[in-house]
């Protein structure tokens, strides 16, 4: 997409620096590894790519708060945000198949693990806050019992709380290379049409321990954003996710709306909704415009 890159560490560490100097306070790392497997080893190796460029990071810019996205989707070579049961993984390697959606479990539980050690090696690397995406059952606490145990009692948890299956997802996919090889992610990720269930799903993250919860897409979803901050009194975060990003970037080059102005729109209205942080695309250019 116009504006999205695929970053080096060193080309990460150059814009974080420049985003820091235009007053954007913190930024969130996603990974894609030079190689996918079945157990996402790139997400939790001690020298995977964000663990590198944490440190990095870390050391080469002060004060910029970083966060990690924890999931292990970019990590697997088939796509899926959790560990696939074994029957599966022969569909997995037969991608050219058709989709099924009879034949393979996401292995809830022992997935927690997974997602629990990546947790844990992200904090070693210096990062911030930790951010699952996974939508798993219970990763909040089971990464926030692995965080106590290895000395990380202070580090924060934003819990992707209310994460819908949504195709607004779709450019990030193709990006970091992760669409699901077989099946969708309807078994983890909510239901668009459902606001008590994400509801419920915040409460349980909040029960679990998060210290920060977050919706996600933010404009199809302002309604969501809007209960939330009714019911919970925790820091909410919405998420321009890549789709959103894309139609305004699309309509912009067709000259059919005023760039800026729809982008400024959006993050306002965001917030009006009662976003008190807001993930997005258009960070830098927005810190610009407030400057
Ligand atoms: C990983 C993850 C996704 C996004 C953030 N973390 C993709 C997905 O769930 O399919 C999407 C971000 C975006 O579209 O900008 N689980
Ligand atoms: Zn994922």
């Amino acid at each position: 997409m116009p504006g999205v890159f695929n970053l080096s560490i060193d080309e990460a560490v150059k814009d974080v620096r420049a985003a820091r100097g235009l007053g954007v306070l913190s930024v969130i790392l996603f990974g894609l590894p030079e190689k996918k497997d079945e157990v996402a080893t790139g997400a939790w190796a001690e020298n995977g790519i964000v663990q590198r460029a944490a440190r990095a990071i870390k050391s080469e810019v002060r004060d910029v708060v970083v966060m990690g996205d924890v999931c292990l989707c970019e990590y697997m070579s088939h796509g899926h945000c959790g560990i696939v049961k074994a029957e599966a993984q022969s569909l997995g390697a037969a991608a050219a198949a058709p989709p099924v959606t009879a034949e393979y479990e996401i292995v809830n539980d022992a997935t927690l693990e997974l997602l629990a050690r990546t947790s844990v090696s992200l904090a070693r690397a210096g990062v911030d806050v930790i951010a699952p995406s996974d939508m798993m059952d219970g990763r909040v606490g089971a990464i926030r019992t692995a965080l106590d145990e290895t000395g990380f009692e202070n580090t924060p948890i934003l819990a992707y709380a209310a994460k819908f299956a949504s195709g607004f997802y779709g450019p990030f996919r193709e990006a970091a290379d992760s669409t699901p090889k077989f099946g969708d992610r309807r078994s983890y990720q909510m239901d668009p049409a459902n606001l008590h269930e994400a509801m419920r799903e915040i409460e349980l993250d909040v029960e679990e321990g998060a210290d920060m919860i977050m919706v996600k897409p933010a404009m199809p979803y302002l309604d969501v954003i809007a209960a939330a901050r009714e019911r919970f009194d925790l820091p909410l975060a919405a998420y321009q996710v890549s789709g959103e990003y894309a139609m305004i970037e699309a309509a912009a080059r067709n000259q059919w709306i005023d760039r800026e102005r729809v982008m400024m729109e959006s993050l306002i209205c965001i917030r009006r909704a009662g976003a008190s942080m807001i993930l997005t695309y258009y960070a830098m250019e927005a810190a610009k415009l407030l400057a």
